[in-house]
């Protein structure tokens, strides 16, 4: 099907909530409407995999929005964090030709190629979650969330908290090479600048509980319990892994270790709310229903914002335990 998707001004309507970049244009010709002919518009999205209690709200959120009720026919990919298998799922998503792409991009690099042949092949691609390196023009639109503000958030509080104080910090990060991971820790690295923070290791987890624990465990046996002060992870899952380390190791979470995350999931905030875990910035998991929102707009060819940003909070213990019961994920 030939199809023409367009760029300019954000039609976003009522699921608006958000903040939005500049437009530009992506790439397919001719002009059509976007379904399959019956109604309905089949969708293949290509998720990173199911690495976090973040990830499994994120599924949850886009299966909603592009239900069958919906209007789709939802051809789901989880890669299992490998980039190699999300690429060939998204080459798949071609081959079927799809009338839409859908991409939780694992890691930043290495897009440029099959972007382009969906582009030669007239489906658009909208990026939801994470950002790629390659040229705008090469997907419709994304929507997500400003990871480096969420790391500059938690640099801040940890420069206001212990920035005063002698701290040994450790790092857990995320996926190497994904957006969140890369802008997360420069976001956190420039605001403790010039603070007496000390980053005295960083390694990745991979986004996973299993991942947290097993490279806590390294930096408790490597530094002692009491040579780490402070502990930032790039998300609540590597945090609740280190909490379990820290634990077995004799140790409490969230008095003899600070610990700060990003994500506040449900369990995040309970150990939030429980003490163990400090502070949580948040990163909202529910974009289905704008990602949903930008691939029909892309379809029926109207203009879209190219970068759609969604809003963060951040939680203190007595705050996550106002919120904590009202909370979607
Ligand atoms: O890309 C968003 C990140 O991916 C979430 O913070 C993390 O939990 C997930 O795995």
């Amino acid at each position: 099907m030939n199809r023409k998707f367009l760029a300019g001004a954000a039609v976003l309507g009522a699921l608006a909530l958000v903040v939005t970049g500049c437009s530009s244009s992506s790439g397919g010709d001719g002009g059509a409407s976007g379904d399959s002919g019956d109604g309905t518009v089949t969708v293949g999205f290509a998720q990173t995999g199911s690495e976090s209690g973040w990830r499994s709200a994120n599924t949850e959120s886009m299966k909603e929005a592009f239900s069958a009720e919906n209007g789709f026919d939802l051809i789901f990919n989880a890669a299992d964090n490998d980039p190699a298998a999300q690429i060939a799922a998204v080459r798949d998503f071609i081959n079927q030709g799809v009338d839409a792409i859908v991409i939780a991009p694992i890691v930043e690099d290495g897009w440029d190629d099959v972007l382009q042949e969906a582009s030669d092949a007239g489906i658009p691609v909208v990026l939801e979650d994470r950002t790629v390196t390659s040229p705008e023009d090469l997907f419709a639109s994304w929507v997500g969330l400003d990871f480096k503000k969420e790391g500059t958030t938690a640099g801040e509080w940890a420069a206001e908290n212990f920035g005063d104080t002698p701290t040994k910090m450790v790092v857990l990060e995320g996926t190497t090479g994904s957006a969140p991971a890369n802008d997360r820790a420069e976001g956190f690295d420039a605001a403790i600048k010039g603070t007496s923070i000390e980053k005295i290791d960083s390694q990745t987890g991979d986004f996973t509980r299993d991942g947290g624990k097993t490279v806590m465990e390294g930096f408790l046996q490597k530094y002692g319990l009491d040579g780490i002060d402070l502990l930032y992870a790039h998300n609540d899952d590597m945090a609740l892994g280190a909490i379990e380390a820290i634990e077995a190791a004799g140790g409490v979470p969230g008095e003899d270790i600070k610990i700060i995350s990003i994500d506040a999931v449900k369990d995040g905030m309970q150990a939030l709310v429980d003490g163990k875990i400090n502070y949580i910035v948040e990163c909202n998991p529910l974009l289905g229903e704008l990602a949903a929102g930008l691939v029909t707009d892309v379809l029926d060819g109207k203009d879209v914002e190219k970068k759609v940003y969604v809003e963060d909070q951040s939680f203190t213990q007595e705050q996550a335990a106002e919120v904590i019961d009202s909370r979607a994920y």
